[in-house]
């Protein structure tokens, strides 16, 4: 494993230069006459020219060759269960809950052939949905680089480490960490044996750390724990090197004869991240009642309106619980919002069974949820004291305002699906009585 360096912060200016190429990097001015060692200058593009500064995203790479130099782009079918048409099985309200996803052993695959769409809602084409990937697979990107033209790709990877190779540098990402490459960041995944995550397609907009309020400067994901991989750059002549693009929720594939990732030094606010989980700042109620999972929230993306996400990354880290007189576990609940979640490691408290590492659950828009009978009753019962919970466990949920189709393979073709989910509710007791105290 190499020694990966990263710069640090959320948002910020960075500037990267690798440094077997000193004065790569223009000063001053962005496009001069001529770049140093011969380099080409190119502008990627995050946000319209004239979005107001606080949104504005652009970086500038400079280059041994600009990214116009490849073949015409053709329809490739490597990744057959990647889709945007959420029309191909019924609607279905059910509370969903799959089992682990298979991981494929009996023939290679890659990151791009392991995309498979279990969920979304809307169109990439009028930039406005989601789409809520799983990658399967156990096998490297050999010669080939992948960019989304659709949305923002937030991957929480469960099981396996991977390699991210990206135009602006390296990455090892990790489970219990995540990575973010944003619409149009090219990249290359390494992986070493059985690999499985999850992955939150925005077609909107970009990931922002949420608003803070009351809870002050500090707290929940800090900016400085996000770290922005630094230039490193390949100057190799590859010959039939494939560039895979998704484009309106299909995959178009190009070659080109030499590595895209030959970027000598670069500048910007528009860059791929990594973040630890570990690093999340929990805040919770320490007198009663169970708040609300939006303390829970590490990045959002933002609909126009005020405090409605397209999107949240919410996760459930190892923390305290000690509130008094209180139904400590998640309430029964009904949202105007989609809930899809998964597990990293561990057990989620609401569902101690059936809710495994790997698989997923989708609780719809209004449709009734909550804890299962076994978790009811024994929080009814428990002794109030200081406890550490979910030790050794993360959770995850992404929390959408639009209301997701399950595709054809997450509904069928996976075999996955539990169709006895609802039962874990079925034996929850009748408990209403004459008794004013209970
Ligand atoms: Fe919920």
């Amino acid at each position: 494993m190499e020694d990966l360096k990263y710069l640090s912060g959320f948002g910020s200016e960075f500037a990267s230069e690798d440094p077997r190429k000193p004065g790569a990097l223009p000063v001053g001015q962005n496009s001069p006459q001529r770049c140093a060692y011969g380099l080409y200058a190119e502008q990627l593009s995050g946000s319209a020219f004239t979005a107001p500064r606080h949104d504005n995203k652009r970086s500038w790479l400079y280059r041994i060759r600009p990214s116009v130099i490849h073949k015409p782009f053709k329809r490739s079918n490597v990744a057959r269960y990647l889709t945007h048409n959420w029309d191909e099985a019924d609607p279905d309200p059910n509370q969903s809950r799959w089992y682990p996803f298979d991981i494929p052993s009996s023939k290679q695959v890659d990151f791009v052939g392991g995309l498979h769409t279990v969920c979304g809602a809307g169109d990439p084409r009028s930039r406005h949905g989601i789409a809520i990937h799983v990658y399967l697979c156990n096998d490297s990107m050999r010669n080939s680089a992948f960019y989304s033209s659709d949305g923002d790709f937030l991957i929480v990877p469960q099981q396996g480490v991977l390699n991210i190779t990206t135009e602006f540098g390296k990455m090892e990402v990790r489970p219990n960490e995540i990575a973010v490459i944003q619409q149009g960041m090219r990249f290359s995944v390494a992986v070493n044996g059985p690999t499985r995550g999850y992955i939150l397609e925005v077609f909107d907009g970009h990931f922002k750390l949420p608003d803070l309020g009351p809870i002050g400067a500090n707290g929940l994901a800090n900016p400085r724990d996000f770290l922005t991989p630094v230039a490193h750059y390949d100057d190799r002549d590859i010959p039939g090197f494939k560039i895979v693009n998704k484009y309106q929720g299909a995959l178009f594939e190009a070659e080109q004869n030499h590595s895209p990732f030959d970027v000598v030094a670069w500048h910007g606010n528009y860059v791929p991240y990594k973040y630890d989980l570990g690093n999340f700042m929990v805040i919770n109620s320490v007198s009663f009642d169970h708040c609300d999972p939006s303390i829970f929230t590490v990045l959002t993306c933002s609909s126009v309106k005020p405090g409605v996400a397209i999107a949240d990354f919410v996760i459930f880290p190892p923390r305290w619980s000690v509130q008094e007189n209180t139904f400590r576990p998640p309430y029964y609940h009904r949202n105007c919002m989609s809930e899809f979640m998964g597990l990293i490691l561990g057990s989620y408290e609401a569902k101690e069974g059936g809710f495994l590492p790997g698989g997923a659950s989708l609780h719809s828009m209004m449709t009734p949820h909550g804890p299962d009978d076994k978790c009811f009753n024994a929080a009814s019962q428990a002794a109030l004291v200081p406890q550490k919970i979910a030790v050794g466990t993360q959770a995850f949920m992404f929390e959408s305002s639009l209301s997701m189709a399950i595709t054809k393979w997450g509904a069928e073709t996976c075999q996955k699906l539990d169709a006895k989910y609802y039962e874990c509710w079925q034996n929850l007791p009748k408990l209403f009585t004459d008794q004013l105290d209970v």
